[in-house]
Formats: C-alpha cells, sequence, structure tokens
C-alpha cells in the first residue's frame, strides 16, 4: 500500500506517517519544511518514503501534487495539514486567516476530491482527514479555526453518506483529537490548559481506526463525553463555555494594524 501525508513535517502528521510505515506501508510525505521532511525520509528510510515539498495555501500547487501522484497508485490519503490562530474575529489579520481557510478548508476539499474520484473508481482506498474537536463547536477566539475544522467535519460525514448508498468499498472518516502534544500551540499562539495526549498515541488511534472503518475518530472517553454535552447544551450555554475555555489559554493578542 502507499499513503499520502499532508502536514508530515510535524506533530500528527509525522506520528502518522512513522505508524504507516511501521504496518509496511509506504508514505509519500508533504509539507513546507525541506530539512524536516528530508530528516524523516531518513529516519523512514528512504525505501519506504518519497517526498514532495509543497505549499497547501497555493490552490495550483494541490492540484499540482495531486497530479504528481495520480499515476503511483496512491491507496491512503491523510489530510492532517492545518493551523490555527488565536484571538478576536475583529484582531486576527485577514491574510492569517484566509491562508488558515486554504490551508485547513480549500487544500483538504481539493485533495479529498480528486482522489476521491480515482479511488471509487477502482472501488477501493483511505481518506482520513483530521480535523479537530473543535469541528463540533462554535470558538470564540478561535472563531476561524473551529470554522474550518467544522466544515472539514460536515464535508466528511456527508461524503460517508454518499459512499455508503452507492456501496462503495472506499473509505472516508475524520479525525477529531482534541489537544494534543505537537507544535500546533506554538504556531496558534496559545497554551493548553489541559495536557495534551502525545502525539504517538493520537496517531496509532487514528490509524488503528481508520483501518476499522470507523467513521468520527475521537480518542479519550471525557473528550468524547465533553462533545456530546456541548452539542446537548443550548447555543448561548455552548458559546459561553467555549469562550471561557479559549480564554484560560491567555490574554488575546494584539496584532498589528493591517
Ligand atoms: N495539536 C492539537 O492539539 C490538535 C488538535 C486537534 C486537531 N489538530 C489538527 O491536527 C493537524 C496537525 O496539526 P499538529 O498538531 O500536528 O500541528 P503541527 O505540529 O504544527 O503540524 C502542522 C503541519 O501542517 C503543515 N502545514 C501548515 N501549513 C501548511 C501549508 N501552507 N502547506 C503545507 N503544509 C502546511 C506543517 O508543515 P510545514 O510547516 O512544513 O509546511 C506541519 O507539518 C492540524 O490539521 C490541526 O488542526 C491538532
Amino acid at each position: 500500500m502507499i499513503a499520502l501525508v499532508t502536514g508530515a513535517t510535524s506533530g500528527i502528521g509525522r506520528d502518522i506517517s512513522r505508524e504507516l510505515v511501521s504496518r509496511g506501508i509506504k508514505v509519500v510525505l508533504t509539507g513546507r519544511n525541506k530539512e524536516n521532511l528530508a530528516e524523516l525520509r531518513s529516519e523512514l528510510g528512504k525505501d519506504m518514503t518519497a517526498a514532495i515539498a509543497c505549499d497547501l495555501g497555493d490552490e495550483k500547487a494541490c492540484v499540482a501534487l495531486y497530479n504528481k501522484l495520480k499515476d503511483k497508485n496512491i491507496d491512503i490519503l491523510i489530510n492532517c495539514a492545518g493551523f490555527g490562530a488565536f484571538g478576536e474575529f475583529l484582531n486576527v489579520p485577514l491574510k492569517t486567516e484566509l491562508d488558515m481557510i486554504n490551508v485547513n478548508i480549500k487544500a483538504v476539499h481539493i485533495l479529498t476530491k480528486l482522489f476521491l474520484r480515482d479511488f471509487v473508481k477502482r472501488n477501493s482506498g483511505y481518506i482520513l482527514n483530521v480535523a479537530s474537536a473543535a469541528g463540533f463547536l462554535a470558538g470564540p477566539l478561535m472563531s476561524t479555526y473551529y470554522a474550518t475544522k467544522s466544515y472539514v467535519v460536515r464535508m466528511t460525514h456527508a461524503i460517508y453518506e454518499e459512499l455508503r448508498r452507492r456501496g462503495s468499498d472506499v473509505y472516508v472518516g475524520v479525525f477529531c483529537p482534541g489537544p494534543v502534544k505537537t507544535d500546533f500551540n506554538r504556531r496558534a499562539g496559545v497554551q493548553f490548559v489541559t495536557d495534551g495526549i502525545e502525539s504517538r498515541y493520537a496517531a496509532k488511534f487514528a490509524v488503528d481506526r481508520m483501518f476499522d472503518g470507523k467513521l468520527t475518530i475521537i480518542p479519550g472517553a471525557m473528550m468524547n463525553l465533553g462533545i456530546f454535552a456541548l452539542r446537548l447544551a443550548p447555543v448561548k450555554t455552548a458559546l459561553k463555555a467555549a469562550y471561557h475555555l479559549q480564554r484560560r489559554k491567555g490574554e488575546p493578542p494584539q496584532y498589528e494594524e493591517e
């Protein structure tokens, strides 16, 4: 089997790549950081990996990535690249948010659609989209990030139902962890108040459940319970709770005037 993993240069995507290689699956690693790509290739073995540096914020680069790989018999697509930004909607720079929408939504959308068409034709393949527990809520002080993850959850769930009705054997699923210890916080400018789970654990959990055919993958009983409770709560109550959760992460930053 061959997998394409986006966001393979760091955190969850890097650990999912390690997990797949440990199961004998070859991996095409992508990310922008060429040094990290080269490092991971030497760790995992050149015979088991290939690397394509790619900025998924660029729509054309997403299509070019697909075109490079469309004849390589990719069996598994893991859409893991993504990032967040902390702050009030009024203050976060528009460019940061549009970049985020490009990586967290547009790239996931493009790669899912293009690979899914091929997978459906041959009636096999796996697509795992990495969203977040944030995908089930609105997230004051991280509004765009939460909204992007909600898009990924909803799109994946809808595709699942369409495939089920076709009787397709292609798998689609969505991974929705709570906090995971990675570089995410530093890049987003936040500190988690609760300790995250280990990235290696999250990666193994995701890959195990993907091969079990699970649609929505959420590690941790407490996280499952918390998401369930917040979804049942009245919207304004859930918003207040989400705001307080975010606010405990620190003082929202004042960004430079645009
Ligand atoms: N950590 C958490 O608590 C947590 C919880 C729930 C969900 N998630 C989700 O898990 C995914 C992975 O995040 P992580 O926690 O592993 O964070 P991370 O360590 O910061 O890794 C983010 C990855 O995304 C890639 N990326 C970002 N912008 C990109 C771009 N423009 N083009 C190509 N690649 C890009 C980065 O690669 P380069 O910098 O090399 O481009 C990096 O490999 C994200 O989608 C995140 O939303 C994280």
